[in-house]
């Protein structure tokens, strides 16, 4: 029973489809497993029975519940001594929250579950067999379900009135009718080939380091990112035909994307090895070696810290339950669509806590204690008792009384610029809605803002598709795979694909600057707020309210160029030497994560990505000479490698010279492309397809551009009309008042017209029409009495009467209260519950006209 109540106290769960872990009990009940044991040549069915896999899963659920708390505990103990490292910033936007916690929780409950199951018959019967061969399906079933990993899985239940499929789902589950599941979030990321990892399911390609792959070992990553990424920040050279904002709009795109969660634990669940503080390799902990000669750390029995990604339900050693090929999945906790979900929050629980409920004007909450010069900031993530997680309380790097900000992203106080932005779309979404409640003063709250949520996704999707991707991929790659939108294809997987979200989308880690620029008007350095070094811009709110707010640094991101990305310069310091250093910890380095990562994920070598984009595949060294066009840089890759089938995806797909008017080589292009590919025809909401909006609300969405976006949400002026493109100012420049604004009038709902005449007002209601119906709600603290919709009927009359809001019932209490010389005096509107108060009034409250 223990266990039932753990799930109740999730209160807020409204992704449908996700019900509770079935109770414990249901094991005694189910459980009929069988054992293929093998005696002399004979092969016999011998009953596991349910007690054996019972008290499996209890250990289990026990084991992980524990290691779970300890490093909730310890968390705790960190933050209150103040004793944050830079593993715990990582940690911190990797950590599974809310629903993704529950997703992750229930993934690790059964693979614990699976492991002492194995364990367990090895001990018996001396030998090594598989989890799920030992257990028959219904067995893997129960356990599935007792887990919670069944319900994961399980197709959720699709609405398909009207008004219930006007607008995604928070999750983005039932955007693909035939499979529901298909984009949405917590479920595991695609796999375009199968994965690769040295015990052929689960554990990371180099876990055993002298072990041969295609003939050799794989070299450290750390060795890797020495030889082949080192680059002083001194060294950078810019792109002098890319601005900074083309970088951090790469970012942007990446939180809408993708975001694969650590385990909730930080530790073994066996032993409690914290994977902070050790150099032992026990899953979740692959602690990333250090080299001989390292270009920092001298001592090499010291390690960087390396959490492995929480796998996804069903998979690893569980794979065969779900049909998979028995290889580990890893999860994405985001929504894959281009839905802007990193403003509004990939799970129904965070979506709300983001919203401003106390009015009907569908704005998002924001900040309630600073503003930038009367605009908004996002709201601060205070909370202790939040159900979507705790984060702002570890949000204390510095100037430790402003906490992290909250937003539909968990990293979205990882570095300033990135937080501008947020900031930024939190604004236009509360402009949009704004301007759509002058026009439409009939729609609820819930309408606006998910009509402001809509016409954002689409600026989002328009502003990525025509402007970002042509000048990433080049012309020939966006011709390919991005030519004009036919039509919606509900057979195309939009998933984020593993090597997409593990290396290819990794690309713009080479195009960031060593430092984040601050201007003034003028677009010259800001007088007062110089430009600051990257290392000082993770995880510090703080200097977005004390340092002069936004327009310094958007005005940073438009005003000066990216970094150019060059094979013989790499990866400055700042990403490699000081990734998220603090203090005098030791810091990480964005290389080696990149790398340890696609080992961690499966992801196959470099050869094994070129044959499926259909490049040559490289067998020696002149080969790859010509491909990346550097001797020198080619030969330290082979003396690293030795073979191009070890190349570590992520760094050998960015040594390839660029594409013609594109910033990535030719397979990083088709990875790109064919992603963005699916992203695009695979989205029922694609901005394009017919019916999302009508045809002139499309026209009138193709003016949106960035730079207009800033000129509305910030107090900048000036703008380069195209904000990827970098030129120096003033040249190409214009003002603001210049710039073409999406003209809203389309989305004026005429409220007369209707083949039934004009649409029946109910005092203290909203409504929306949608196709011939019309549905109603009513105010707050009204409720709603009759059917909520009626339907224009074909005979050009109303199907029934529209329903009526009415006040609810409203207590008023007084009481005596005692003054002095022992006179009274009677108190009226006090709380009904207080000592000695009495209802004097139960009124009904009227509703008024609007
Ligand atoms: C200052 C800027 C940035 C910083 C500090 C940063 C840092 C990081 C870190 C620490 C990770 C997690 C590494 C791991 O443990 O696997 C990560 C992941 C990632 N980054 Fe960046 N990054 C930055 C900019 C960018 C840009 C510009 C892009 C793309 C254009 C990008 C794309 C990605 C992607 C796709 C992931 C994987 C996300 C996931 O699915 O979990 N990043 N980044």
């Amino acid at each position: 029973m223990v266990y039932k109540m753990k799930y109740q106290k999730h209160s807020c769960r409204s992704d449908p489809g996700i019900p509770r872990m079935a109770p414990l009990w249901l094991l005694g009940v189910f459980l009929t497993g069988t054992l293929l044991s093998q005696t002399e040549g004979v092969i016999e069915d011998v009953a596991l029975g349910s007690p054996f896999v019972e008290s499996a899963v209890r250990e289990a659920i026990e084991l992980v519940d524990k290691a779970y708390k300890m490093s909730r505990d310890q968390h705790k103990e960190k933050l209150r001594k103040r004793s944050l490292r830079t593993t715990d910033l990582l940690r911190f936007f990797k950590q599974p929250l809310a629903e993704t916690r529950r997703a992750v929780r229930s993934a690790e409950y059964m693979e614990t579950a699976m492991h002492l199951i194995q364990r367990n018959v090895h001990r018996v019967h001396k030998r090594s067999l598989n989890a799920s061969d030992l257990l028959t399906a219904a067995d893997l079933d129960t356990i599935a379900r007792v887990t919670g990993c069944l319900a994961i899985r399980q197709p959720p239940i699709c609405k398909y009135d009207c008004f219930s499929d006007r607008y995604r789902t928070f999750t983005s589950v039932c955007n693909n009718r035939r499979k529901p599941r298909l984009g949405s979030s917590n479920i595991a990321l695609t796999r375009w080939l199968p994965a690769r990892y040295e015990d052929g399911f689960s554990l990371p390609l180099g876990w055993t380091p002298i072990r041969l792959h295609f003939g050799f070992r794989l070299p450290l990553v750390r060795q890797v990112s020495n030889v082949i990424l080192r680059t002083a920040n001194k060294d950078v050279v810019s792109d002098l035909t890319r601005s900074h904002f083309f970088m951090q709009w790469g970012q942007w795109i990446d939180h809408d994307m993708s975001l694969s969660p650590f385990s909730g634990s930080l530790q073994t669940f066996n032993d409690g090895i914290n994977c902070d503080r050790t150099c032992i390799q026990q899953s979740p902990c692959f602690p990333i070696q250090i080299p001989r000669g390292d270009t920092r750390i001298k001592n090499t029995t010291q390690c960087l810290p390396f959490f492995r990604s929480a796998p996804a339900c069903g998979s690893g050693e569980l794979g065969s339950l779900f049909g998979d090929v028995n290889t580990r999945q890893q999860i994405n906790a985001l929504t894959a669509f281009i839905d802007v979900n990193e403003v509004y929050g990939s799970t129904d629980c965070l979506a709300n806590k983001l919203r401003n409920l106390t009015n009907e004007l569908g704005l998002l909450a924001v900040n309630e204690k600073y503003s930038d010069n009367g605009r908004e900031y996002l709201p601060f993530n205070t909370i202790s008792s939040n159900l979507c997680g705790s984060m702002g309380e570890s949000c204390l790097t510095s100037e430790n009384s402003t906490p992290c900000f909250l937003a539909g992203d968990v990293r979205v106080n990882e570095q300033l610029a990135l937080l501008s932005l947020h900031t930024v779309f939190l604004r236009e979404h509360n402009r949009l809605a704004r301007e759509l409640k002058r026009m439409n003063p009939h729609w609820s709250g819930d309408t606006i803002y998910h009509e402001a949520r809509k016409i954002l996704g689409a600026f989002q999707q328009i502003i990525t598709y025509r402007d970002f991707l042509p000048l990433l991929i080049g012309n020939e790659a966006t011709q390919k795979y991005l030519p004009r939108y036919e039509a919606y294809n509900e057979f195309i997987d939009p998933g984020i694909a593993n090597v997409v979200s593990t290396a290819a989308f990794r690309f713009g880690h080479l195009i960031i600057q060593p430092k984040l620029f601050r201007l003034n008007e003028n677009y010259q350095e800001h007088p007062q707020f110089k430009n600051i070094e990257l290392h000082q811009a993770f995880f510090t709110p703080w200097r977005l309210i004390k340092e002069g707010g936004v327009d310094p640094l958007i005005r940073g991101l438009l005003g000066r160029p990216a970094k150019l990305q060059e094979v013989d310069k790499m990866m400055h310091d700042e990403l490699r030497e000081k990734l998220f250093e603090l203090t005098s910890q030791i810091a990480l380095d964005l290389g080696s994560l990149n790398m340890q990562r696609s080992r961690d994920h499966g992801i196959p070598g470099y050869n094994a990505w070129r044959k499926f984009c259909g490049l040559t595949q490289i067998s020696n060294l002149n080969q790859f000479r010509q491909i990346i066009k550097n001797p020198e840089v080619a030969r330290k890759f082979f003396q690293l490698y030795r073979t191009a089938n070890n190349i570590d995806v992520w760094v050998g797909a960015i040594a390839e010279p660029q594409v013609t008017g594109g910033k990535v080589g030719p397979l990083l292009a088709c990875l790109i492309g064919q992603q963005f590919k699916n992203l695009r025809d695979g989205d029922r909401f694609w901005w394009e397809n017919d019916g999302v909006f009508s045809g002139s609300q499309r026209q009138a969405l193709a003016k949106t551009s960035l730079s207009r976006i800033i000129c509305d949400n910030t107090g900048i002026q000036s703008v380069p009309l195209e904000a990827f493109k970098f030129s120096q100012y003033p040249s190409k420049y214009v003002a603001c008042n210049t710039i073409p604004a999406v003209d809203l009038s389309d989305w004026k709902e005429d409220t007369q017209v209707t083949p039934c005449g004009s649409v029946p007002v109910v005092r203290a209601g909203h409504f929306s029409i949608c196709n011939l119906a019309v549905k109603y709600t009513c105010k707050s603290g009204f409720r709603i009495v009759g059917e909520d919709t009626i339907k224009c009927l074909s005979n050009g009359k109303w199907d029934s009467t529209p329903p009526r809001c009415v006040g609810a019932r409203v207590k008023i209490c007084s009481k005596w209260k005692q003054l002095e010389k022992g006179y009274q005096e009677k108190v009226h509107g006090v709380p009904c519950e207080d000592e000695g108060a009495k209802a004097v009034e139960d009124n009904l409250i009227e509703p008024e006209e609007h």
